[in-house]
């Protein structure tokens, strides 16, 4: 069910080196609805960390921890990318078979993963358990076509252009991934060119119409285009939501203090406290548990991130201080890729052997 899920996305950030570290900073605040002041002290859960640009976000703020968990290959990119700090810890899972105990995060967040899951309501309700009691959810999915409210001709173009996705998606998520690189690396010119016409008066932007129905991300850098469109066309989910479904699933979580601002959809809540009634402080998590910011076996084991079956460590590889936890049999194959992509992000592949006495 998850293979081309994973296999999708670790092409995608093993091939693709596109990370712009200001730009990062500014999605993660927005979305997660934080500041760098409110990081330090925290312990934080990326569910879906791709290649691990939020995780450098948290790790640059000096006393906050992170946890990124991801499906695919990608959290061997989040590593590199992240190697020399020892408080980005990175485990290679499934969101919705999480490995952790409930409720240890103060802050559990997910950006542009949940509608990749085969559910993305099962995947919201998983992650909810993770965080503690006082502490803060904060998610971002894709909207249904067209932004809240429009109406007339945009709201009709951006259904041409939900049709057009959705009919292309059909064929391109079954193609090899190397083809669709191929094929998307001929379209991103069109992002830009797309970019130009909406600046266009009106009688010129309908005569260009056609030009403007084929889904091409917009990103001013050809490289992110290029990326960002392969990350549009391959994954095999790719469900879209309306903000008040979103926020309804926070509701029924029992969330407070559900925010929906910002990019659409974009939702924050907090898990209330038992004590709140009567206290009343939005916003103050409760101090993190000393025991579980010992990294990395007793974290861990802390999390629960251990092999359910055997009670052991599930399998580490530890390059260079940040090992990565893989749930057994998430990644059947990485004995035998993993000296490739290793040497790929310039680590030491071996340094890489599974280590059992760490
Ligand atoms: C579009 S990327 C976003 C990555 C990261 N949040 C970012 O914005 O850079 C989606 C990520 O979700 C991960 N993913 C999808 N389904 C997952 C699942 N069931 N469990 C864990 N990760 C999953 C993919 O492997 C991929 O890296």
């Amino acid at each position: 069910m998850h293979t081309r899920t994973k296999r999708s996305f670790g092409y995608q950030w093993l091939r693709y080196r596109v990370s712009d570290n200001e730009e990062n900073r500014q999605h993660f605040y927005r979305r997660t609805g934080t500041q760098p002041s409110t990081l330090p002290g925290q312990l934080f859960f990326e569910a879906g960390c791709g290649m691990g640009r939020y995780l450098k976000v948290i790790g640059e703020q000096p006393g906050a921890e992170v946890v990124g968990l991801d499906l695919s290959l990608a959290v061997n990119r989040a590593r590199a990318e992240n190697r020399s700090n020892p408080r980005v810890h990175l485990i290679q899972g499934n969101i919705l078979e999480l490995p952790l105990r409930p409720e240890c995060f103060d802050h559990v967040y997910s950006i542009g993963v949940l509608h990749h899951t085969p559910s993305t309501e099962e995947a919201f309700k998983s992650i909810v358990k993770l965080v503690k009691p006082g502490g803060r959810v904060s998610i971002w999915v894709y909207h249904l076509w067209g932004p809240p409210g429009q109406r007339g001709f945009k709201a009709l173009h951006a259904r041409l252009r939900g049709r057009v996705s959705d009919t292309l998606r059909l064929l391109t998520t079954r193609l090899p991934h190397p083809v669709l690189h191929y094929l998307c690396y001929v379209a991103a010119p069109l992002g830009w060119i797309q970019m130009r016409i909406r600046k266009l008066p009106a009688p010129l932007r309908l005569l260009l119409l056609p030009l403007t129905l084929l889904p091409v991300s917009p990103h001013p850098e050809w490289r992110v285009r290029l990326c960002d469109t392969f990350d549009w066309y391959s994954p095999r989910y790719q469900w879209k939501h309306s903000v008040e479904e979103a926020a309804g699933w926070f509701e029924d979580a029992g969330l407070a203090d559900i925010s929906t601002t910002g990019f659409a959809v974009s939702v924050r809540g907090r898990k209330p406290a038992p004590d709140e009634q009567s206290e009343g402080h939005p916003g103050d998590c409760p101090d993190p548990d000393p025991q579980i910011l010992h990294f990395p076996r007793e974290a861990a084991q802390a999390w629960g991130a251990v092999d359910r079956s055997s009670d052991q460590l599930i399998g580490d590889v530890g390059v260079h201080g940040n090992p990565i936890y893989r749930v057994p049999g998430v990644e059947p194959g990485i004995e035998r890729g993993r000296k490739r992509i290793l040497n790929a992000f310039g680590c030491d592949a071996d340094d890489d052997r599974p280590s059992t006495d760490q």
